[in-house]
């Protein structure tokens, strides 16, 4: 068997409310492969984006563990996670959460500068052709439609060459001719650099074109049809 690269055991997540506690996860386990394209579906408030966040190591569970490779993500101190966030993970959302004051290159560039490194522009600019943004490194953010600001999003989230991209309902605020056009850019990039995808979304005719849909209820899994021994 291939080594799974994120694996979660026994994750659960409870939020406190006032008097009540929210169980939004309970006992996730659930392990993904290098490569895999895998989309995360179910109702408002099943708990999809908790799940995604704890995978990606945004949040803390209140019990349970989360393996990138051997590495268990919240034995880290906050520095030592955000390092690896940064590395290995690429993050997509669905408000594009661009730096408005960047131009869309500068905006694509930010996580290779952050991390200090020297920009690979042979790569970059395979990206950048890929996801049809060439005429537009110069814009900032404001001069771009919806599309293309969620393309200059990918681009940034794969500018590190991650091994695992997480993306919540990142065509949520497209219209459905732009929405399937980002996905299936965003699908063909995944494909193409190797990377692991991990796709919250609602609509059941997205999570379709995933090899892998995993069906979340109340904080439960109830359909993976991946489904394998952890
Ligand atoms: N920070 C928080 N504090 C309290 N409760 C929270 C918090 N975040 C999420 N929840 C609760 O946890 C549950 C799961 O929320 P989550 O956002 O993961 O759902 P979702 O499946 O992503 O929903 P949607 O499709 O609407 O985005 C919900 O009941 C939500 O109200
Ligand atoms: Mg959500």
């Amino acid at each position: 068997m291939v080594m799974p690269i994120l694996r979660c055991l026994q994750v659960n997540k409870k939020y406190a409310v006032g008097e009540n506690t929210v169980h939004a996860l309970r006992d996730i386990t659930i392990s993904f492969e290098q490569g895999e394209i895998c989309a995360v579906r179910g109702p408002s408030g099943s708990g999809k984006s908790t799940l995604l966040h704890i995978l990606g190591g945004l949040e803390y569970p209140t019990t349970g563990k989360v393996y990138y490779q051997d590495e268990d993500l919240f034995a880290y101190n906050d520095n030592q996670l955000s390092i690896l966030r940064r590395r290995r993970f690429g993050f997509v959302f669905q408000a594009y959460n661009l730096v408005q004051e960047l131009t869309a290159y500068e905006n694509i560039l930010l996580p290779v500068l952050l991390d200090k490194k020297k920009p690979d522009e042979k790569y970059l600019s395979m990206l950048i052709e890929i996801l049809g943004l060439q005429q537009r490194l110069d814009h900032l953010p404001s001069a771009l439609s919806g599309g293309q600001q969620q393309r200059v999003a990918i681009a940034r989230a794969l500018a590190n060459k991650p091994s695992i991209l997480f993306a919540d309902e990142p065509t949520g605020n497209l219209d459905g001719k732009t929405g399937r056009e980002v996905l299936s850019l965003l699908k063909y990039v995944s494909i193409e650099m190797g990377v692991t995808l991990i796709l919250v979304t609602h609509d059941l005719h997205i999570a379709e074109q995933a090899e892998r849909i995993i069906l979340l209820e109340d904080g439960c899994i109830t359909e993976d049809s991946g489904r394998r021994e952890v």
